[in-house]
């Protein structure tokens, strides 16, 4: 039974490291930028659908609430929260794009 136990461990250390894996991207805010924010408002944040965010007055907190909260008083789609953003994510794309120049 020692090949089945080798064959459990590696599967959990495969399973550690795609946890690790995923939660490190989780909080990448450039790849959820990308993934997320750049079809309406630039791959650099330059503004397309949306406003540019590039040098936005927005301090990272309100970017962080209008994504996981929303804004009545905005346009779509940010009248609701971002789907799928986790707070994580969200404070880790409000720096990504606070960072943007
Ligand atoms: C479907 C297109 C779309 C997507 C996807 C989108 N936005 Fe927007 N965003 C807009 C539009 C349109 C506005 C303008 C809303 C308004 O003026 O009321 C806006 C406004 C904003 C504002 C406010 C800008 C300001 O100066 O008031 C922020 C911040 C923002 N978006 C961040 C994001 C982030 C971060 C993401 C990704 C998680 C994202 N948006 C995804 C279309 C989008």
């Amino acid at each position: 039974m020692k090949l089945s136990k080798t064959f459990a461990l590696v599967l959990v250390m495969l399973c550690m490291c795609f946890a690790l894996l995923s939660s490190s991207f989780a909080e990448d805010g450039a790849a959820v930028y990308k993934m997320k924010c750049a079809a309406c408002h630039g791959a650099e944040g330059q503004g397309k659908i949306g406003p540019a965010l590039k040098g936005t007055s927005l301090s990272g907190d309100q970017i962080v609430a209008v994504l996981t909260k929303g804004d009545e008083a905005k346009k779509p789609p940010h009248k609701k929260p971002v789907n799928g953003l986790s707070a994580d994510d969200a404070k880790a794309v409000a720096d990504y794009v606070k960072g943007l120049k």
